[in-house]
């Protein structure tokens, strides 16, 4: 009989392997790319797709690290050809999907496509239900390197006999086999069931990323919803899997400078796919600037820690409390290079922000820190016990990257920056 240590052993061992991330060696780090849905919904064609990549081109965002430009709903006619194979409509793309991949990769660019795990896209194409395997076989032979999954017009239960992670796993497989017997990487698995059966909790098993939340919409209150929701799921983040907060409305609608970067600082430091979504042809300089802040992109692409933020305090509200206009304020994360901070006001006029430096888990109580400001690119002195900001206008961020610079300064009073169990060596509780 097995011992009742090895048998805990062997539970610990299955616990581990089914919460971890599928490794299948692609996506460890969130994917950069364009995605044109937020701006032109179904009105794509391959003369918009080539001339938003000449764009990224120019712009320097496709230096920047932007390098995926995914299609998404739309791209196909309404229905299977003969031979039962999705058919990319010639009208919007005359070369087809393969020739439009073809003329991305000249420009250096991988290319993403959309299907659906039900009968029909969102939009009423053909999804891929029942044709998992010929799509991705397909989708292979055309060189896609992404593949969004969306989660519309799903068939009665008494023919999928399936809950959503069984229709995401029959596309996985599809994607393995495809794999295996191409001898090409695997496609990226994007899965896109808006949050449904706490995704969060499994998502990591079928694919690289998984929607939290339904659609984006380009106003505050939709991204401060997202922020809102997303606060309380990041520990489902890491290499090779993470939550996905939806792609980018940065320079669409009616949306601030300062909600502008909010809106990028959240999504790059919570380790989200990036996918830019507004028109490239007329996009401002101050959107570009935003999309290339190469302080805040090096840490959605930190390679050495994975994780996302999280908040440490909510500020606006009681800790732990969900609210969808004022999201948590107080939020933390280690990297590579130090710890970040991101504070955000959530308020609709200026505030001043503050935190105690060991309110985050991350920093060492008795030591200073070097302050970096990563929207102003600025050095900002060295913060002993303490950092304010005054003045954060509504809805703006303020990104800052803290870095160990020693012992902070001798006989430092109070002895505790926090006084809760902080006792002398006799047990004497002096301040607080
Ligand atoms: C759903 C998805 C969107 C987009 C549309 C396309 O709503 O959540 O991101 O892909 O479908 O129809």
């Amino acid at each position: 009989m097995r011992s009742a240590g090895s048998a805990l052993a062997v539970a610990i061992l299955l616990i581990a392997r089914r919460v971890s991330a599928l490794d299948n060696g692609v996506a460890r780090l969130p994917v950069l790319g364009y995605n044109a849905w937020n701006a032109f919904q179904c009105n794509v064609d391959e003369d918009l797709i080539l001339q938003t990549a000449n764009q990224m081109v120019a712009l320097g965002l496709k230096d920047a690290g932007y390098n995926f430009i995914n299609l998404d709903d739309c791209w196909a006619l309404k229905n299977r050809s003969d031979t039962g194979d999705l058919v990319p409509d010639p009208a919007k793309f005359p070369d087809g999907i393969s020739g439009l991949v073809t003329k991305l990769a000249a420009l250096g660019f991988k290319t993403g496509i959309y299907s659906d795990s039900g009968w029909f896209t969102c939009a009423g194409y053909p999804g891929s239900w029942a044709n998992e395997k010929r799509d991705l076989e397909l989708f292979n032979e055309w060189g896609i390197s992404l593949l969004k999954y969306d989660n519309c017009n799903i068939p009665f239960d008494n023919i999928t006999r399936q809950n959503e992670i069984g229709r995401y796993q029959v596309m996985q497989k599809a994607i393995a086999d495809v794999a295996e017997e191409s001898g090409k990487p695997p496609i990226i698995f994007s899965l896109c069931e808006w949050g449904w059966q706490q995704v969060w909790l499994w998502g990591k098993t079928i694919g690289q990323s998984w929607r939290t939340t339904g659609d984006i919409s380009p106003q505050w209150s939709s991204l401060a919803s997202i922020i809102n929701f997303n606060s309380f799921i990041t520990m489902a983040t890491d290499f090779y899997g993470r939550n996905d907060m939806d792609m980018l409305q940065l320079g669409n609608g009616d949306l601030t400078i300062d909600e502008a970067k909010a809106h990028f600082t959240a999504w790059a430091l919570m380790k989200s796919t990036l996918l830019i979504g507004t028109d490239m042809r007329n996009v401002s300089q101050d959107v570009v600037d935003i999309l290339t802040n190469s302080e805040i992109l090096a840490i959605n692409q930190d390679p050495v820690v994975g994780t996302s933020i999280s908040p440490f305090r909510w500020g606006f509200n009681p800790d732990w409390t969900s609210d969808s206009l004022h999201p948590a304020q107080y939020w933390s994360g280690p990297t590579q290079d130090g710890v970040v901070f991101m504070l955000v006001n959530v308020a609709d006029s200026p505030a001043t922000l503050s935190f105690n430096l060991t309110e985050s888990p991350w920093i060492r109580a008795g030591r200073q820190y070097s302050v970096r400001d990563l929207w102003s690119h600025t050095d900002e002195g060295i913060a002993v016990r303490s950092f304010s900001r005054d003045d954060v206008p509504p809805h703006g961020v303020v990104a800052l990257l803290l870095k160990d610079a020693g012992d902070e300064p001798d006989a430092l009073m109070p002895q505790c920056a926090v006084w809760y169990q902080c006792v002398t060596q006799d047990g004497i509780h002096v301040g607080g």
